[in-house]
């Protein structure tokens, strides 16, 4: 689907963040456990007895300081590790639909990483017990549609995916698809080549991420040997015309986070960041939050920061949250109700 472009008028940079938070978006790369806040870490290290290596919230806040995706990854997972009881995963996921809600996101598809709990013996049903039970309420009380897909951790074997793939199925009307997180460098997508085929085979949507830290080529395997519908940051792909333009072609997602871009230093601040390249080159480019807690903000914090920092304008704010629509799993008749939100926001605006 190429959503007919809707032509907006130009308005002030000022009014920019008002437009920002008011138009109805789709966020499709954020990871549930990266919604963590440190105080519900804490909250739940106690309601559990779990220790954890911090004496404060401030204390673990200030260990925020990252320098790659690695750094940040140690971080993720302890803080994951107060995560035991079907309440918690419930808590975790509703706390971040609230957020979604308050910046008018109606659909999300949320990331979860079950092998960061199986692993301490949480079971996978504890696990998507607590996440499904959240979008059911989402749906109900804040009018967010909400799906999951279950990551495999990259860093971990294959035979190990399929182990996950094997807890899950039980399950499987629970999640829409699956992905590919966690240590990118070293671990290329050609490593899930059997588990993804078999994913496809059983009909899930498929997505992972590639060209965050790692180089064009993990893109490409991502596409032709994975064959995902969607790629998660992507924002390496620019050092290679040929896959900007495969990428055009095939109108295949990228899921931006640009906060999480600059806090993992993958560019150095903001202004930097090749959003509009992207953009401008035709690409399906979307705005997201990726790991909200650790990254210093949600999905409208995302976008206005971003503008500020690049010039991006109201036309491009269309596109992104029009982008977001495309790229997201929903069918066509869903997606032309959200186009129309869309649109009707931005005459309201105007
Ligand atoms: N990249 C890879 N793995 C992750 C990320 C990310 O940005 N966030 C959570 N797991
Ligand atoms: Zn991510």
């Amino acid at each position: 689907m190429n959503t007919p472009r809707h032509t907006v008028r130009d308005i002030p940079a000022d009014r920019l963040p008002a437009l920002l938070r008011a138009m109805p978006k789709a966020e499709l790369h954020m990871h549930i456990e990266g919604s963590l806040e440190p105080e519900l870490i804490f909250a739940l290290a106690q309601r559990n007895g779990v220790a954890i290596p911090y004496a404060s919230v401030e204390d673990l806040r200030r260990a925020y300081a990252f320098t790659n995706l690695q750094s940040f990854l140690d971080i993720y997972y302890a803080g994951a590790s107060v995560l035991l009881k079907e309440q918690d995963f419930y808590d975790m996921a509703w706390a971040y639909l609230e957020r979604a809600a308050a910046d008018n996101v109606i659909r999300t598809e949320m990331f979860f990483d079950p092998q960061t709990h199986t692993e301490r013996g949480v079971s996978m049903q504890t696990v998507i017990d607590g996440l499904h039970r959240a979008c059911v309420d989402a749906r109900d009380k804040l009018g967010v549609d909400a799906a999951l897909i279950l990551c495999f951790l990259r860093h971990l074997s294959e035979e190990d995916a399929f182990a996950t793939l094997e807890q899950a199925l039980p399950y499987r009307d629970r999640f829409i698809g699956v992905g590919l997180d966690s240590s990118e460098l070293g671990h290329p997508p050609e490593k899930f080549a059997r588990v993804f085929a078999r994913c496809r085979e059983l009909g899930f949507h498929l997505v992972a991420h590639a060209g965050e830290e790692g180089p064009p080529a993990y893109v490409w395997s991502a596409l032709d040997v994975l064959k995902v519908e969607r790629v998660d940051h992507g924002v390496q792909s620019t050092k290679d015309p040929a896959l900007m333009k495969r990428l055009a072609q095939d109108r295949i997602p990228l899921t931006v986070c640009p906060l999480s871009n600059l806090k993992l230093c993958v560019f150095p601040d903001l202004g930097q960041h090749n959003l509009r390249e992207l953009l401008d080159a035709g690409l399906v480019a979307t705005v997201n939050s990726d790991d909200p807690a650790y990254f210093g903000g949600y999905m409208n914090q995302n976008f206005i920061e971003t503008f500020a920092a690049t010039g991006l304008t109201a036309q491009h704010a269309w596109q992104l949250a029009a982008n977001s629509f495309e790229g997201s799993f929903v069918d066509a008749a869903a997606k032309r109700a959200y186009v129309d939100r869309l649109n009707a926001a931005f005459d309201a605006f105007a």
